[in-house]
């Protein structure tokens, strides 16, 4: 067992080097380039740290959440219960509580930080420069009081200055207009080295003002502890390993160049606004946190499962008979979604393919499938299109939709949406028996290949497909 608090990324890492799923990289890595091509080479073989990172002292881990199971075990669940732990946080908020004296996260403060100083990977051949990927942005309303976490893109430009890539819809850019609009500027605190929980808690799509703070605490079960921010008025989480405390200023724009995109391109979104940072604040040891961003492993299921559950609770409004909501790797973990419905009525599919739609606008492609498949296998998904669905009836275009900004086939500002309708239809077939071995005789021999295994000393094993 690990004595490091279990709210922090130290908890989470030594768990994963208990269980021999976590990489320590001894050769010396250059952040320029090098610590992605290891996370990208990597991805999906559990965290990695880096020890020896070219021209600092500070360590450098990525590689946290690249696979559903590694979610799962994260928060503590089994993988088929990780849609409903999710759901389960977002419905049951905690509120935040502010620890006794220093936080772990405070040990060292630095006034007016130099950036530079920061081991930020370089992480792109076109991209323009280092960019922290990983930053928790912890904002406030100043008017509702209510909180706001989120991640965003930060780059460098030298000394304590950086610019912020934020998409306009998302609440931290409308907290930072709503500033700017009373003649204020918002005052932000980049919180970076994170347990998955608080990542996972980061990119929900929550009403504004919902604080996802809150959903971290209880995706802990237990109130997320932080730690009254030095120079602004904000509280972060105490066992992160470094802080940045600053203010977003809209006024000051910087042109950004081409940055990767969660589908696999570039984008070039134009002027992004300035941060500038008052203080760092870090553990003495402190580890530096980054996602590999484009598409990859961890940014992809990030926003995945966090829309997904999104999915999962809005559907749950409209509809009585939603299993399950999963957000394709496929499709980038955002363009594509995949419905499960249990004993759907005619008509139910249709209605669950506009109600994602209007929930989240990302969200292109939608397949409903019956609740006997498993909407995150696609060789079960597919299966379901091939057997179960009529493409002159069961498909739906509708084409000149407003398209998010990040749409990779976005054009004027449109794009197309699909709808596939997956489910059986009892009219298309007299019988819809699965060709199986009786159930009983099934039950016994996998108990008793579970019995062989173990004996063997071999893993028990995975989930038999029929
Ligand atoms: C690794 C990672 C990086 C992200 N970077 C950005 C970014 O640079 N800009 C942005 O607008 N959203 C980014 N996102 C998505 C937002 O964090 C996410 O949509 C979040 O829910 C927005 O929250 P908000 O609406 O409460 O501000 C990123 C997500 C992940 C997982």
């Amino acid at each position: 067992m690990t004595n490091e608090h279990r709210q922090s990324m130290r908890a989470f890492l030594a768990i994963a080097d208990e269980a021999s799923s976590l990489t320590r990289i001894a050769d010396r890595v250059d952040p320029v380039h090098e610590i992605a091509a290891w996370l990208s080479l990597l991805d999906g073989r559990g965290p990695l740290v880096f020890e020896n990172v070219a021209g600092h002292a500070m360590a450098v881990t990525g590689n946290h959440l690249t696979t559903r199971a590694q979610a799962a075990r994260a928060l503590g669940v089994e993988t088929d219960g990780l849609q409903a732990r999710l759901v389960d946080a977002v419905r049951s908020p905690l509120a935040p509580r502010v620890v006794a004296g220093p936080a772990p996260c405070q040990e060292v403060v630095v006034p007016d930080p130099d950036l530079a100083a920061l081991p930020i990977p370089v992480f792109f051949e076109h991209e323009t420069g280092p960019y922290i990927s990983a930053g928790a942005i912890v904002a406030r309303d100043t008017v509702s009081g209510r909180g706001n976490l989120s991640i965003a893109r930060l780059k460098p430009l030298g000394a304590n200055r950086a610019l912020i890539g934020i998409a306009p819809n998302h609440h931290l850019s409308q907290l930072a207009r709503a500033a700017r609009a009373r003649g204020d500027r918002l005052e932000i605190a980049v919180s970076l080295g994170n347990h998955p929980a608080l990542l996972l808690a980061a990119c929900f799509y929550l009403g504004l003002g919902d604080d996802e703070l809150e959903v971290a605490g209880a995706l802990f079960g237990e109130p997320l502890e932080v730690a009254p921010c030095r120079s602004v008025g904000l509280a972060v989480p105490a066992h992160c390993e470094l802080v940045l405390e600053g203010v977003l200023d809209p006024d000051e724009t910087v042109e950004e160049g081409p940055v990767s995109e969660f589908h696999g391109m570039y984008e070039r979104y134009g002027a992004g606004h300035v941060v500038t940072f008052s203080q760092m604040t870090r553990r003495r040891d402190a580890v530096f946190q980054c996602v590999l961003p484009g598409y990859a492993g961890e940014h992809v299921l990030l926003g995945a499962e966090a829309i997904a559950a999104g999915l999962r609770q809005s559907l749950d409004r409209a509809l009585p008979s939603v299993r399950e909501v999963a957000v394709t790797a496929g499709g980038a973990g955002r363009l594509h979604a995949v419905v499960s419905l249990e004993g759907a009525r005619e008509g139910a599919a249709r209605r669950a393919i506009f109600a994602v739609w209007a929930a989240v606008s990302l969200v292109k492609q939608v397949t409903v499938v019956d609740g006997d498949v498993d909407p995150w296998d696609p060789v079960a998904v597919e299966h379901a299109v091939a057997t179960r669905m009529r493409p002159e009836r069961d498909l739906i275009v509708v084409s000149g939709v407003q398209a998010d900004r990040a749409e990779p086939l976005e054009k004027d500002g449109l794009v197309g949406k699909l709808g596939i309708d997956a489910t059986a239809f009892a009219s298309d077939r007299s019988d819809w028996t699965r060709a199986r071995p009786p159930e009983a005789v099934l039950a016994r021999v996998r108990e008793r290949i579970a019995r062989q295994l173990r004996d063997s000393g071999t893993a028990t094993p995975g989930r038999p497909r029929s």
